[in-house]
């Protein structure tokens, strides 16, 4: 088992966000995270990073065997966390050849994935300054896969990316964890992720707490039609397989 999330609650400002929640992924897992905006989806990937501000005021995570509650966020990333922003950062004065060479001490694999994700042009630039929507989710890609980490959190891949760069992402992404037989949770609305990565674990977060587990693309077909509606009237909190 990768990751293994007993009983997890979380507060931010003073609020609490998560309630109760249990999640596992095994090794060369995926699993897919659905939901309505402001559910949480976010806090939870948050949490499992040690973000500042997201106190666990209850239960306990676990990546490979460690408990991480009180660790650091490079203690995480160096026993193999890596994160894809919803939003990321844009880092004034660091190139994005700068990060990828301390990342992947690599120029074959660097100059590589950068052709892939047609990067070549950017990587004289700031990382993500005033890179379009679809180029910093790029430049966030090829940054985690330069990481190498073994579980990557995919926190909208594919939000504002173009079909055709959904695409070329999804290829390289899915080769990605076949090949290194990687684990990762990937939050996505939209869906087109599932067209290209192989996922057997769904799970869908209403209000801070995980409603239910199953194949993802049934879950995705199901909420396209009637929304979060079934999930709101399910009433199984937590049901995990
Ligand atoms: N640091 C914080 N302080 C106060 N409230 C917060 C904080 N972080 C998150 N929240 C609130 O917690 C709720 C869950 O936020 P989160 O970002 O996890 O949602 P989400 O499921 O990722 O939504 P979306 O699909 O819109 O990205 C929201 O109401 C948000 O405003
Ligand atoms: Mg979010």
């Amino acid at each position: 088992m990768i990751l293994q999330i007993n009983d997890l609650s979380v507060e931010a400002s003073g609020k609490a966000i998560l309630e109760g929640i249990n999640l596992e992924i095994k090794k060369g897992e995926v699993a897919i995270l659905f939901g309505p905006n402001g559910s949480g989806k976010s806090t939870l990937i948050k949490a499992i990073m040690g973000f500042g501000g997201y106190r666990i005021s209850g239960g306990e995570i676990k990546l490979s065997g460690r408990r991480l509650n009180d660790m650091a966020i490079e203690e995480r990333v160096k026993l193999g966390l890596g994160l894809m922003y919803q939003h990321p950062p844009k880092i004034r004065g660091v190139k994005l050849a700068q990060i990828a060479d301390f990342l992947a001490r690599d120029n074959a694999k660097i100059n590589d994935f950068a052709s892939r994700l047609s990067l070549g042009e950017h990587l004289n630039r700031d990382i993500n300054l005033d890179y379009s929507g679809g180029e910093m989710k790029r430049s966030e890609l090829f940054q985690l896969i330069l990481q190498d980490p073994q579980l990557l959190l995919l926190d909208e891949p594919e939000s504002g990316v173009d079909l055709e760069n959904i695409s070329i992402m999804g290829g390289v992404l899915s080769e990605y964890l076949k090949k290194e037989g990687k684990s990762a949770l990937i939050i996505t609305h939209t869906g087109y992720i599932l067209d290209y990565i192989k996922a057997k674990k769904g799970c869908v977060m209403i209000g801070g707490k995980l409603w239910c587990v199953g194949n993802p693309k049934e879950m995705f077909e199901e909420i396209r039609k009637s929304g979060y509606e079934k999930c709101r009237e399910c009433h199984e909190p937590n049901r995990i397989e």
